[in-house]
């Protein structure tokens, strides 16, 4: 399914340096299977491709097909992991502009997101009269962005349908037993799913907060899943044959050689949203204790002609891995007979032709401009191939942050803006906190 091509880091990294990192591999995936490393109470997204609430699944669909008959639009309240894996598999499989495409699924729009009152009240007017449901997804449950963010759109809902009639067009997905969220849901009889305990947010697309919003906007998620659970059983044999150990190998070497930036591009717009869930997952994991690669993305050609120069010539600090998918249709580029542009030597040519030599040749400039370059070649977009990309990167992830040497499941980091924000709310409790802030600002 994946095809992880290494051949231009050849240049850059030792010979061995694969091997050499072999028994620190193993211990890894090792950790990884058993739980039993740093951080491993949150390791239940690694068997999850098999092990999931099939119960609980055949819910998710059910309440998917009840969203697309009772509303027009879907409102997903969440934020961090909790979003960007809903949105990115939307954007990738569907299209980024899935709510413009003729369809009989909900428009789908994600709030919670953010603290910007333009994007929100854009949002309510584009909700318009039209009939909305929401799904509100937070682990914690607590987390401030969507919990204001669901404070205004259960509000809304209840004006326009009553307390009953909001209560049947809200889900909440949340932790099983904890969290306010839990607490407003059970005493209001919402339909609730569940975050399980032993899944992070960054590692929870796979679960309801990924999968109830994607099956609303119509896509086959039992093959998303067979997907990931191919990628689970090829990826846990142990070896430098196993893609997932060569790439944890190349990145953590090239890490180790002074590289500090990796830079994800893809051919691919619709690949936006992938990146960028891509990078909280990395970024989250090994960016702590002072250690980690800075997780960055470009979307090719249209970066080539922005970021394209700082590749090029900028300051060495980074390696590419490049995303590539075997296109789904052709479009063969048209002869002019006047040839007034030049173009005739590509008439009757695929389209995905040219991107091809262009990807080629952006690796071999990028290279020579001393960017090694990490190729993934993937089959064409579709649930199951989503689905092992989604379990490749998590599997990589978790082995990377324990070859880094850092707990890969932890993000003691975000809670200091929280604290801060809290205090400087008037949050009860964060008094003195608030005190001391004022002072510096
Ligand atoms: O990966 C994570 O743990 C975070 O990005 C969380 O998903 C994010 O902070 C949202 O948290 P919660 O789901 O508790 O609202």
């Amino acid at each position: 399914m994946l095809k992880l091509d290494l051949s231009q880091l050849a240049g850059f990294l030792p010979q061995g340096y694969a091997v050499s990192r072999q028994t620190g591999l193993k211990k890894a995936a090792d950790m990884l299977a058993a739980g039993n490393g740093p951080g491993g109470d949150f390791t239940g997204w690694v068997a999850l491709p098999e092990q999931y609430d099939r119960e609980e699944f055949a819910r998710i669909q059910a309440a998917a097909e009840r969203i697309k008959k009772q509303s027009q639009v879907l409102v997903v309240v969440g934020i961090g992991g909790s979003y960007l894996g809903a949105r990115a598999v939307i954007e990738l499989l569907s299209s980024p502009n899935y709510n413009l495409k003729v369809k009989d699924t909900p428009d789908i729009y994600f709030a919670g997101n953010g603290l910007s009152t333009d994007a929100l009240l854009e949002l309510i007017a584009l909700i318009g009269d039209r009939d909305f449901s929401v799904n509100v997804i937070s682990k914690s449950g607590t987390t401030t962005e969507p919990a204001v963010a669901f404070r205004i759109f259960k509000g809304m809902l209840e004006q326009k349908y009553g307390k009953e009639g909001a209560r049947e067009r809200i889900y909440a997905t949340t932790d099983r037993a904890r969290g306010a969220l839990k607490g407003l849901a059970d005493q209001e009889g919402y339909e609730t799913f569940v975050v399980p305990d032993a899944v992070g947010g960054r590692y929870s697309v796979l679960t309801a907060v990924g999968l109830l919003p994607i099956a609303a906007a119509g896509i086959d998620i039992a093959a998303l899943m067979e997907g990931a659970a191919r990628a689970m059983k090829e990826l846990s044999i142990p070896g430098m044959d196993n893609p997932a150990w060569q790439y944890a190998a190349a990145r953590h070497a090239l890490y180790e050689s002074g590289k500090s930036v990796e830079l994800l591009a893809c051919y691919e717009p619709s690949f936006r949203f992938f990146a960028e869930w891509w990078k909280q997952l990395y970024g989250e994991s090994e960016g702590k204790e002072g250690k980690g690669l800075f997780p960055a993305s470009v979307e090719f050609t249209a970066d080539l002609h922005s970021m394209g120069q700082y590749i090029q010539q900028g300051q060495r600090l980074m390696f590419e891995t490049v995303v590539r998918f075997e296109p789904k249709g052709t479009f063969l580029i048209p002869d002019d007979p006047e040839n007034v542009d030049g173009l005739n030597f590509l008439s009757g040519k695929p389209l995905s032709f040219v991107a091809e030599q262009a990807l080629r040749g952006t690796i071999l400039a990028h290279v020579d401009g001393g960017v090694p370059n990490i190729l993934i070649r993937m089959p064409q977009i579709s649930e199951s191939s989503v689905g092992y990309l989604i379990y490749f990167f998590e599997y990589v992830c978790g082995l990377s942050g324990y070859l880094l040497g850092v707990n890969p499941f932890d993000q003691p980091g975000v809670e200091a803006y929280k604290k801060n924000m809290f205090a400087l709310l008037g949050k009860p409790g964060y008094e003195e906190m608030k005190q001391k802030l004022e002072s510096r600002l």
